[in-house]
């Protein structure tokens, strides 16, 4: 099955003579179990281009099906609905919540997002996740105690919650030095040979593309001849 089918996708940033493409005619199609990584430089779109394929930004135009649902054709509700019980979001960033514990900021998305949540339950998966990542003696902990290496993979844990079939990452080892980022690509492999999570990683850092089954180069906001699957 194809988890993303994207044709002429294009996203303008400005209008009239200011106007600019930031992605710009993509056509990309991602089948279930792919791991698919975008390289690029700094600026060619490769943000703009994950929060399209996440449902996170809907003012593009082209086509974009994702789990065979035409984007365009969802309302807002079935959109996000879509996103949280399908997709999931790691970035370079982490995103952590500081004033939260390392297993309160694994469950906040349940918590915030499900209407019948059932906090024990989601306290267990999420204890089950910190495991994985190898953190489980660290839940209580506050995110500011942690190196990066190990945010990121809280990050992660909170991405994998909710077992994503499609899981997003934008420069998810940009903020890392190379051997902690080269666990995390490591990590991410396991977790992609147990799991068979589908994942799109964007990047500029050559290093992660032995995880990759394809990778693809952008510029300009354009996927280079052979993007197109
Ligand atoms: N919200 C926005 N408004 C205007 N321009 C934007 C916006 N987001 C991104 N851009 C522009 O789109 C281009 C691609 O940005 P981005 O997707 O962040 O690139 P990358 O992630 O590859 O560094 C850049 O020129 C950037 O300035
Ligand atoms: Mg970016």
């Amino acid at each position: 099955m194809s988890v993303i089918v994207a044709r002429g996708l294009t996203r303008t940033f400005g209008t009239g003579e200011a106007a600019r493409r930031a992605v710009d005619d993509v056509s990309l199609s991602v089948e279930a179990g792919e791991v698919v990584l975008i390289f690029g430089p700094s600026g060619c779109g490769k943000s703009t281009l994950l929060a399209l394929i996440g449902g996170l930004d809907r003012a593009f135009s082209g086509s974009l099906s994702l789990f065979g649902q035409e984007v365009a054709q969802l309302s807002d509700a079935a959109l996000s609905r879509l996103r949280g019980e399908k997709i999931g979001f790691v970035f370079q960033a982490f995103h952590l919540l500081g004033h939260l514990s390392v297993i309160d900021n694994v469950m906040a998305p349940a918590l915030f997002s499900s209407h019948d949540r059932h906090e024990p339950e989601v306290r267990a998966r999420a204890s089950q996740m910190l495991e994985r990542v190898g953190l489980a003696d660290r839940a209580s902990s506050s995110p500011a105690e942690l190196s990066g290496g190990q945010r990121q993979r809280v990050a992660i844990a909170r991405a994998l919650l909710h077992q994503p079939s499609l899981l997003l990452c934008d420069e998810p080892t940009g903020n890392l030095d190379r051997k902690t980022g080269e666990q995390i690509i490591e990590l991410f492999a396991e977790l992609h040979a147990e799991l068979g999570t589908t994942i799109v990683i964007v990047t500029h850092e050559e290093r992660i593309s032995r995880l990759a089954d394809r990778t693809l180069d952008m510029v300009d906001g354009k996927l280079a001849i052979g993007g197109a699957a």
